[in-house]
């Protein structure tokens, strides 16, 4: 079925996409919405019921979305910083309750006090300033933190490998760079793949969709860094032998998308990626995508059904995108920070890019602290670096004491405050002591804030990102909140071996690693905090 739809949907390519179209109509607003998505589904021939599938699966496409004219943030961030009670009650002197909602997250985690208003976002009453977060490096010579030099000399560059992207690929190897969305899974390996696949038609998809609440380091990198992140993406594409590269960005991030379209138009203009008059061109075209509120949207595949105007569900896995992606076309999906890494590779030497790291994690890692330390903002660590010495020398510590730090977004790991010292920031030494490093967004807990109160809303997250389509998560999700709530709030007593069975069921039978990672860090919790949480259940485990 959906490879059907996905053929029909091919037909008209991105160039006026079905997303985008059901974007469009569905965000007219709901008088006119059905209509116009009827005729939308009779133009597409995928059948009403697909266009209404679509559009009812996204946040800001809902019902509820209209009637808001600001929306808090609600991420995780914000949740332990205490502060977003303050932030509605501000706003309440300004809008009425119904027309304040939520957004998860706004990628303002140093700050801690942000919302958006017409598309903007804004930080306590005052206009959004993205470069007031702090930004650090401990490598002599950062790869993502430089500043970007003139988009001749980056083209210059692309130039120099254009007859022999052969060497482009060896220094990519020679890198070791692995990918930054959160697997680590090494970036050649599916640069090659593609480079292998024969095919007519070939993509490079950069994923912008960073949702995971904590990480802001891909926002940053495509507010000030947006010509690194594209030419990352062109010289995959010239690898590969694709013609069209796609940013995913999530619709959280207006500035960003802004930035992006802006940065392709000066490529165009400069007849880099036309046959222009410019210097050394590139026939590739860009296309920047907004998403409409949906974490999901962040899993490649999910995100490849989405930018096809399917249902943004899941798929199954193998075909891997570098075979199988976008409208069925070999595509290197990867992350905004892997794509940054490229230029400095390139021009520096993969061995040189490697060293900056350790054997199994090379290079290194934009690492986003939140408003709780004396330092907020984005660092760039080389692999390897002990964390005490990201916490206390580059953060410079925390404002207030801070029992836990969840690392690496809602599935990444909890690392109490007494394992920090066993830790060294890279993916080994983070998946050797029971963690993961994933985005490395980081999230201070605070000593007063209640550890059931985090797994009550990790759990919440689950439940309302969940695709749906399979049942351990879906369901599971669903029942694991309505349990940590009722202990939460209303004194209700958990069974331990229960609770076990449901978090087994969920790791083991989830098709994605949104239901199979939730168990991480909830068992992280139930390790380190046991004294904490003992009096929330009823049985102890068998
Ligand atoms: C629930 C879920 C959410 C994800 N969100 C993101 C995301 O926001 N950004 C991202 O780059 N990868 C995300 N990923 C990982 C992607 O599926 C994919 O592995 C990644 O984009 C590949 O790029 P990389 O190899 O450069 O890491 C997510 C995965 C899951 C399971
Ligand atoms: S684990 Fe959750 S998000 Fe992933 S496929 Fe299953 S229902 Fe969808």
């Amino acid at each position: 079925m959906s490879r059907n739809l996905r053929g029909l949907s091919a037909r008209r390519g991105l160039k006026e996409g079905l997303y985008e179209e059901v974007v469009r109509t569905a965000g007219a607003g709901h008088t006119s919405r059905d209509e116009g998505l009827t005729s939308l589904a009779d133009d597409f021939m995928t059948g009403k019921a697909a266009a209404l599938g679509v559009s009812s699966f996204y946040d800001f496409l809902g019902d509820d979305h209209f009637g808001k004219k600001v929306f808090v943030c609600d991420g995780t961030a914000c949740l332990t910083s205490g502060r977003q009670a303050d932030l509605k009650r501000k706003l309440l002197e300004e809008y009425t309750g119904d027309e304040i909602g939520t957004m998860t997250c706004l990628g303002h985690c140093h700050s801690n006090n942000a919302f958006m208003v017409n598309g903007e976002i804004r930080v306590a009453g005052t206009a959004h300033n993205a470069t007031s977060l702090q930004i650090s490096s401990n490598a002599d010579k950062p790869a993502l933190l430089a500043p970007e030099g003139a988009i001749n000399a980056y083209y210059s560059l692309a130039g120099d490998y254009i007859s022999d992207t052969g060497s482009a690929l060896k220094e990519l190897e020679l890198s070791g760079l692995r990918g930054r969305g959160g697997a680590g899974f090494p970036f050649h390996v599916k640069v090659r793949s593609s480079r292998d696949a024969e095919a007519g038609q070939k993509y490079i998809v950069c994923n912008a969709d960073e949702g995971d609440p904590g990480a802001f380091s891909d926002k940053w990198l495509l507010e000030e860094r947006p010509h690194s992140v594209l030419f990352g993406m062109l010289m995959t594409g010239l690898i590969t032998g694709a013609d069209t590269g796609v940013v995913y960005i999530r619709g959280e991030y207006p500035l960003a998308v802004r930035k992006l379209r802006d940065a392709a138009i000066q490529l165009e203009m400069a007849g880099i990626t036309d046959s222009g008059p410019g210097l050394p061109s590139f026939p590739f075209r860009f296309h920047v995508v907004e998403g409409s509120g949906a974490y999901i949207c962040g899993e490649e595949t999910s995100l490849l059904n989405s930018l096809e105007g399917l249902r943004p569900e899941v798929r199954t896995r193998p075909p891997f995108p570098a075979v199988y992606g976008l409208f069925g076309k070999p595509t290197v999906l990867s992350n905004v920070e892997t794509f940054a890494n490229i230029h400095y590779i390139l021009k520096e030497g993969g061995a040189v890019y490697a060293a900056l790291g350790t054997e199994k994690s090379p290079g290194t890692k934009l690492v986003s602290l939140d408003g709780a330390f004396n330092r907020p903002g984005l660092l760039e660590v080389r692999m390897g670096t002990p964390l005490r010495q990201v916490i206390d020398d580059m953060g410079g510590g925390t404002r207030y004491p801070v029992k836990a730090l969840q690392i690496g977004g809602p599935l990444g790991g909890l690392v109490p405050a007494s394992k920090i010292d066993d830790l060294t920031l890279d993916f080994e030494s983070f998946s050797r002591e029971g963690f993961l490093l994933g985005h490395a967004g980081i999230v201070s807990v605070p000593d007063t804030f209640p550890v059931i109160r985090l797994l009550e809303h990790l759990f919440e997250f689950t439940k309302k990102e969940s695709c749906g389509k399979c049942f351990p998560c879906r369901l599971g999700a669903a029942r694991g909140h309505e349990i940590l709530k009722g202990a939460a709030n209303h004194g209700k007593k958990i069974d331990r071996q229960l609770f076990d069975d449901l978090l087994e069921t969920m790791q083991l039978g989830s098709l994605c690693a949104l239901g199979g990672g939730l168990p991480l860090p909830v068992r992280n919790a139930l390790q380190y905090f046991s004294g904490e949480l003992e009096g929330y259940f009823t049985t102890k485990k068998a």
